[in-house]
């Protein structure tokens, strides 16, 4: 059985883009899992169930001890199930999730096995949510290029329809872009689809690097781009879709409030985005909650929702088929939210 199963009223058709399978553990799920296993999550798992870290350095920890607990393809398919079924119940039609074959691996687990448990959930999820989901792997900055290269060699040594990106996520403080060049041109050359972390932790210069060194048509964040005018302009015209998460970026003191977040300044200067919760529990937010404090706080309407998430399906790492029906139930909530 899948866990925290929830009922939030159906509004805004929505598309997440940008969220780590770890990062939404549940924690009520994470300290089952540890107390089956006897590890200690005491650290990270506040009595009250909440996750507890206190700035990036500490997130990331808590992260990777969280992530310690998915010991097999079972779990791993019980925390895909559980989160595209939330997703689901929040309005979602479509879910990328970011995989870390080097989480896995630290659990025990090969990148095949971790794949197929992950695959199996968001299958069971569709099957009575009518959910699509999609995996992008992802290499972590801060473990270096190797590790990054040894995660696009596995996943081309075992080719799984359902991943269709690649991108690095970790510390963006750590490493230049250029250490990971090699490792997307061969996911390039594969087919799958492009995205990097960058403009969380790091300047204008860090999204520029990621454009320049890595050819993604998608950031993860990118929202340090505003700092500097050319470059917004070049976000612009090449189309580059931000994966904005605004309430991970106010928990983690990126920015002090929403209001001062600059998602409504990029949008209202042409830059193509979408709006994400990245690691939801972590960060005390869900998808639903990021587009319904964004309107809040911007004033958007119903269409600039719509609009959000039409940006997601345009930008999805999907088939064209895949894409094409999600445009059609787009389309048709929006008939139903307009009669
Ligand atoms: N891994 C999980 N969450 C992340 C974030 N917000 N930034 C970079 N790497 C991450
Ligand atoms: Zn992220």
């Amino acid at each position: 059985m899948a866990e925290n199963k929830t009922t939030t009223r159906v509004s805004v058709p929505k598309v997440e883009l940008h969220c780590h399978i770890e990062g939404a553990a549940p924690p009520s799920l994470v300290k089952r899992l540890a107390e089956r296993d006897g590890i200690d999550v005491s650290r990270i798992i506040s009595p009250d169930g909440k996750y507890i870290w206190s700035d990036f350095t500490s997130f990331l920890k808590a992260y990777d001890l969280a992530s310690s607990v998915f010991r097999t393809p079972a779990d791993y398919g019980l925390l895909a199930e559980t989160y595209f079924r939330m997703l689901a119940a929040e309005g979602a039609i479509y879910g990328e999730v970011f995989i870390s074959p080097d989480h896995a691996r630290a659990g025990g687990l090969s990148y095949q096995s971790y794949v197929e448990g992950i695959a199996a959930g968001i299958e069971r999820a569709k099957i009575d949510t009518g959910i699509e989901g999609r995996m992008i792997a992802i290499g972590v900055r801060h473990f270096g290029a190797g590790s990054v290269e040894r995660v696009i060699k596995e996943v081309l040594a075992f080719q799984h329809p359902m991943v269709t990106g690649f991108g690095l996520a970790g510390d963006e403080r750590e490493g230049h872009p250029a250490n990971f060049a090699k490792a997307f041109r061969m996911a390039k050359e594969a087919g799958l689809g492009l995205t990097a972390h960058a403009g969380e932790f790091g300047g204008a210069e860090s999204v520029t690097a990621a454009l320049e060194f890595l050819g993604v048509s998608r950031l993860g964040h990118g929202v340090k781009a505003i700092e500097d005018k050319a470059l917004v302009r070049r976000l612009v015209e090449e189309g580059i879709v931000l994966e904005v998460c605004p309430g991970s970026n106010t928990a983690l003191g990126v920015y002090p409030v929403l209001r001062f977040h600059p998602v409504n300044l990029l949008r209202r200067q042409g830059v193509r985005i979408t709006l994400n919760s990245d690691d939801p529990p972590f960060f005390r937010t869900t998808l639903g909650k990021e587009y319904s404090s964004v309107a809040e706080t911007f004033g958007w309407s119903f269409e600039d929702q719509l609009d959000v998430t039409l940006t997601g399906i345009e930008a999805a790492f999907c088939d064209e088929a895949t894409r094409q029906r999600l445009r059609v139930r787009l389309d048709s909530a929006k008939e139903k939210l307009d009669a």
